[in-house]
Parts: structure tokens; C-alpha cells; sequence
């Protein structure tokens, strides 16, 4: 059976984190945002902080208002965030961990410990037709409450795998791409739909995008960083096809991690 095909998010908070630098207009989110739909992007994220870091208020309203495609808002499970979700009527809507003085959201949404305080959230968004997804890492526990919590989509954390590759921490990386591929699994056999995200760069990007049951890959910060060199654009289709080549050799993952073993013990990507 053919694997579906696989979407690219392009997060535009960091275009954001450069136009907030001297506190004018430029440059301008929306128009990155413009840009990487052009180039290919099927939807965009941004990630509305409490703390407004890059993203504001404005941002994601003229996002909504401007972009022909899908808008993932990122947001904490908080009330006021809640709103303005509830107010801008995103497509989707991907809850995250936040704490402020984190560079990034560096690990993923404790719904097993918090499952009382988010089943509400859940519920409103699921009501009003916005599709929620949680940010979790890929540990079963967390997996099977989303389930449980009727999210109909995760999305798995991939920063510790992707650090791990990229600071040549062979037996890490492989341990958490193990942990990737059995937690792709087991939300496929818990009917949840999968995305995946965080610091995710060409290479691995190639490598999830041959995990058949995940749908849709979230990157934001290497992608704005590439195209200060080579242009937004020219970053996008590079993406793309770097996904699309992962895709074409796509595998299940219980395959996936079999060949992981067998051809490439050290877990390098
Ligand atoms: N997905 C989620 C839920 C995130 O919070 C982020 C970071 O804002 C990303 C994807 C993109 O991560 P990166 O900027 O490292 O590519």
C-alpha cells in the first residue's frame, strides 16, 4: 500500500526573532510565509510565546488572514493562549510545554502528569472544528493518554534524536530513533495521526520522511538559517525534496527499525 504523502510545516517564528532584534517591520513573517507556500510549504507554523519572543498578537492574525494554506498555531495550554486560538480560528492548533526561560521547547508535553488540566482544551478546540495536536516525546505512556485524551494528532518530539546525529552521538541517536520508530507504531495502532518536529535539518528530515506513518514534518529553525545563505525559497525545495526522496523509500516501522539495525548499527544519520 502506497504511503500518504508527506507535508512540510514551515515554522516562520525565527523570521520573527530577526524583525523583533531592532523592533521594526522587517523582516516580515508573513511574507516568509508567502514565500515558502510558494516554494512549496503545504502550511505554516508559528508559535505565539507567552513571553511573545518572535511571533505577536498581530502576526498570527495577519497569518490567518493572509496565507492560502493551512496555519498550525503553537501555543501553550493556557487560558488567555486559548482565546486568542478561539479567536483566530486556526486550522490547527499544537499544544507545547513553555517555560520562559527556555532557549526552545526543548522537551515534550508531560499529558500523562497534566491530563486533567489539557482534556478540557481538548474538548473546546475539538468542538469548534480546530484540529488539536499534542507535542510529546515518543514514550508510550504519553502516546497512549493522547489517545486517550481524543487529540486526534501527536506530534513526536525529535530534538534529542536530532541533536544526538548531529553531535555524533551514535549510540544516542540510535536509541532514540528506536524510541521514534516504536512510538510511530504504536500511535498508528492507536489511530492517531503523526507529525514530527524539532531541530530536524536536511539529513534527518530525509531519514523520518522514510517513516511511512508519519504525515507531516514541522521545521522551522534550520530552514530560516539556510536561507540566509541561500534564500528561502531555494531552502524550501530543498526540503522538499530531501522529503521526497526519504518518502520514496518509505518502510512501516517496525521495518524501519530492523533496517536501522541491520544497515547502520552506530544509529548515525
Ligand atoms: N514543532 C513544534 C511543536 C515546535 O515547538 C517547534 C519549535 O518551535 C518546531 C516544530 C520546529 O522546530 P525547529 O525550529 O527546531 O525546526
Amino acid at each position: 500500500m502506497p504511503h500518504p504523502p508527506l507535508r512540510l510545516g514551515v515554522n516562520v517564528d525565527h523570521v520573527a526573532t530577526l524583525r523583533n532584534a531592532r523592533g521594526g517591520r522587517n523582516p516580515d513573517p508573513v511574507r516568509a510565509a508567502l514565500l515558502a507556500i510558494e516554494a512549496g510549504a503545504d502550511g505554516i507554523t508559528a508559535h505565539l510565546r507567552e513571553d511573545r519572543r518572535h511571533i505577536r498578537d498581530d502576526d498570527m492574525a495577519r497569518l490567518k488572514a493572509e496565507i492560502p494554506k493551512p496555519l498550525n498555531f503553537e501555543m501553550a495550554a493556557t487560558e488567555d493562549m486559548l482565546r486568542i486560538a478561539l479567536a483566530t480560528k486556526p486550522h490547527a492548533v499544537c499544544l507545547v510545554p513553555e517555560r520562559r526561560e527556555e532557549l526552545t521547547t526543548e522537551g515534550g508535553l508531560d499529558v500523562v502528569g497534566q491530563h486533567n488540566a489539557l482534556a478540557p482544551f481538548i474538548a473546546r478546540l475539538n468542538d469548534v472544528g480546530i484540529r488539536v495536536s499534542l507535542f510529546i516525546s515518543a514514550e508510550p505512556r504519553q502516546i497512549e493518554m493522547a489517545a486517550k485524551l481524543r487529540a486526534p494528532v501527536i506530534e513526536i518530539h525529535t530534538g534529542a534524536w536530532c541533536d544526538a546525529v548531529v553531535d555524533g552521538h551514535a549510540a544516542k541517536a540510535d536509541a532514540e530513533w528506536q524510541r521514534i520508530v516504536a512510538g510511530a507504531a504504536l500511535a498508528r495502532s492507536a489511530g492517531l495521526e503523526i507529525h514530527a518536529g524539532h531541530g530536524l535539518d536536511y539529513e534527518t528530515a530525509e531519514r523520518i520522511a522514510g517513516l511511512g506513518e508519519i504525515v507531516e514534518l514541522n521545521i522551522g529553525y534550520y530552514m530560516i538559517g539556510e536561507a540566509l545563505f541561500v534564500g528561502l525559497a531555494e531552502t524550501v525545495r530543498t526540503m522538499r525534496a530531501a522529503m521526497d526522496r526519504g518518502r520514496r523509500n518509505a518502510v512501516s516501522p517496525n521495518q524501519a527499525g530492523q533496517n536501522q539495525a541491520a544497515q547502520n548499527p552506530a544509529g548515525k544519520a
